[in-house]
């Protein structure tokens, strides 16, 4: 094996500390304390390893093995850096470590590629803090406008925009990147599901990535004493919020082909136990591998939450975010298996119920994305857990892929 699981193993530990919920899997919010000291941890890793360090506009962390070519499009590798919370210690940082380490064999074996290599570790993939999920990728592809970055705010209402100049991000330097300074985009991730881990197969070499929706729900009712109310005379947002999160899961189950449906965050105003509520915002995650099953689904949720609008309940539906399936690069794909072959690793084709950065980036380059089995098939938790051998498999396969795709002209 050329990767070196031992260093893997200690960046992967590393990263973990930085968190805000420590004994309590890794939260990782963008921008805040946490993220600074992941940040500083990982480009302190890209010197180490001889990258010249940048951020682009929004954040993201770029770190770059300049090619012999002047003005040849790079190969990026990397995945995201944020977390959900009380996240694992694995999603997305196994990614960010698995490019770090193809950096780390490039300067062991002192490789000066024709065209640049840029380990890449992205900010707000998981849209934990401003609900806006693949933000760093979708700046990269010019997605964001000013408006959104100023408008968007986290829980305390503090915008992207301010959050990023509070951490010390140039919002002056360019978010989005020339198409043309791409050669392609590999990323590996944990696989976030049982597949691997029950076929026992250590790499998944990914086809297609669902397409997914991610609405926010306001419900405003009227606030009042829990004890002096009366029932019926109540404008209560929780009782109606409550009525719609439970009728959601059947909305997924009736579309079928494995469409699913969650609410993962509900916040109740003002919060008290002796208040009735009077507002209630939360979340709808939609996804499904064919458009038209998110496009049915979307429409049936917003039926059914019009369809509480009664009583004086005012109701918004707001669509956060709309990613189509994407499939991933037939060649890329190819150059993967060819890969992997040639180190006698085994693997399946498969696709991803998770949304990745690969999907945005897959519309402006040639993408590629690897799956590690993840332990009993658990993510977004603290028990999330997956092999460093399995890491530096796939790093092996990356390693190998990228070097003929950075010496090939
Ligand atoms: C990211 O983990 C997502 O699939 O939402
Ligand atoms: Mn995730
Ligand atoms: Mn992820």
């Amino acid at each position: 094996m050329e990767a070196n699981v031992e260093r893997i193993a200690k960046h992967i530990e590393a990263l973990s500390k930085f968190t805000s919920t420590p004994g309590e899997g890794v939260t990782r919010l963008s921008y805040s304390k946490e993220d600074l000291g992941a940040r500083a941890y990982i480009k302190e890793q890209m010197e180490t390893y001889g990258l010249l360090v940048y951020e682009d506009g929004m954040g993201n962390v770029f770190g770059k093995l300049p090619g012999r070519g002047t003005d040849l499009p790079s190969v990026i590798i990397g995945s995201h850096f944020d977390s959900v919370p009380n996240g694992g210690a694995y999603d997305g940082a196994a990614g960010v470590v698995a490019g770090l380490e193809v950096a780390a064999l490039f300067q062991e074996h002192a490789i000066t590629p024709e065209h640049p290599l840029e380990v890449i570790a992205m900010v707000e993939e998981e849209g934990t803090r401003f609900g806006s999920g693949l933000m760093g990728s979708r700046g990269i592809v010019g997605n964001l406008t000013e408006e959104y970055l100023n408008k968007t705010t986290d829980n305390d209402g503090i915008s992207i925009r301010e959050a990023m100049t509070h951490a010390g991000v140039n919002t002056e330097v360019p978010r989005k990147r020339d198409p043309k300074t791409i050669k392609a985009f590999l990323e590996m991730h944990i696989e976030q599901g049982p597949v691997l881990e029950e076929a026992k197969v250590p790499i998944g070499i990914v086809e297609g990535i669902v397409g997914l929706a991610q609405l926010e729900v306001t419900i405003e009712g009227k606030a009042g004493h829990a004890g002096t109310t009366p029932m019926e005379k109540r404008k209560d947002a929780m009782v109606t919020a409550g009525k719609m999160v439970g009728q959601l899961p059947e909305l997924a189950i009736d579309e079928g082909y494995g469409t699913v449906i969650t609410t993962g965050k509900l916040q109740v105003y003002p919060n008290g136990a002796n208040v009735i509520p009077n507002k209630v915002v939360f979340t709808v995650d939609i996804r499904a591998g064919e458009e038209q099953q998110v496009l049915n689904v979307i429409d049936k949720t917003k039926t059914l939450i019009q369809a509480h609008s009664v009583n004086g309940m005012k109701i918004h539906v707001e669509e956060q975010l709309y990613i189509q399936p994407k499939a991933l690069d037939l060649s890329i794909k190819h150059l993967l298996e060819e890969t992997s072959k040639t180190h006698n690793i085994t693997y399946l084709n498969m696709n991803s119920g998770a949304g990745h950065d690969a999907m945005v980036l897959s519309d402006v380059t040639p993408t590629g994305l690897l799956f590690i089995p993840s332990l009993n098939g658990l993510s977004h938790c603290p028990e999330e857990y997956s092999e460093p051998a399995d890491i530096a498999k796939s790093v092996d396969i990356l390693y190998t892929a990228i070097k003929e795709l950075v010496l090939g002209k």
